[in-house]
């Protein structure tokens, strides 16, 4: 069984929760970028695809991972994660806005799995940005590692069906 785990990330949180995720399946998977390659589906057993959110958008290399192949996609089985600080809107719901329709639909797993400000690597815009919408002028770190953990669980039983 050999899964892909399709991320892509500004700060690194995406990333270190896609290996953290990665880590704790049971199978062959690879941990790819999709800024800076965008691997075929069709390689794979099962996809996972992950990205943070921004200003209510995924981060554009996932979507545009999504879009490219998304017929592919619908084939195989699917899991969709975010990471994501806005605390206020239901992650299910951010998943469903932030993520294709059919893809939503077709996935067995998706789940929220925080993230963090790295304000300190950010540049004035962002900062800006953070101070005035969360209050956030330093680092701030809070991943849910309980979500990344039943993620993996869920995903091993229907990879190990
Ligand atoms: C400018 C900016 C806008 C953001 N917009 C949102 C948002 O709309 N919703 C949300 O839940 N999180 C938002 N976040 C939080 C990011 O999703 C979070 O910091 C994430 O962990 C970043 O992932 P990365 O380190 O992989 O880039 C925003 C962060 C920044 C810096």
């Amino acid at each position: 069984m050999r899964v892909l785990i399709a991320y892509s990330s500004k700060y690194g949180s995406t990333k270190d929760c896609a290996r953290k995720l990665a880590d704790k399946l049971n199978c062959d998977t690879e941990v790819i970028d999709v800024k800076k390659s965008k691997p075929d589906p069709r390689v794979y057993d099962a996809v996972i695809i992950g990205g943070p959110v921004y200003m209510g958008k995924i981060n554009k290399p996932t979507a545009v991972y999504c879009e490219l192949y998304k017929e592919l996609l619908l084939s195989k089985p699917l899991g969709l994660f975010i990471c994501h600080m806005d605390r206020e809107k239901d992650v299910n719901h951010q998943i469903s806005s932030v993520y294709p329709e059919e893809l939503v639909a077709h996935s067995k797993v998706s789940k929220g799995f925080g993230g963090a400000y790295l304000v300190s690597n950010m540049n004035f815009f962002y900062k800006m940005i953070i101070k005035k919408a969360a209050g956030v002028t330093e680092n701030k770190k809070d991943i849910f590692n309980k979500e990344i953990d039943m993620f993996a669980e869920q995903f091993n039983n229907i990879i190990n069906k």
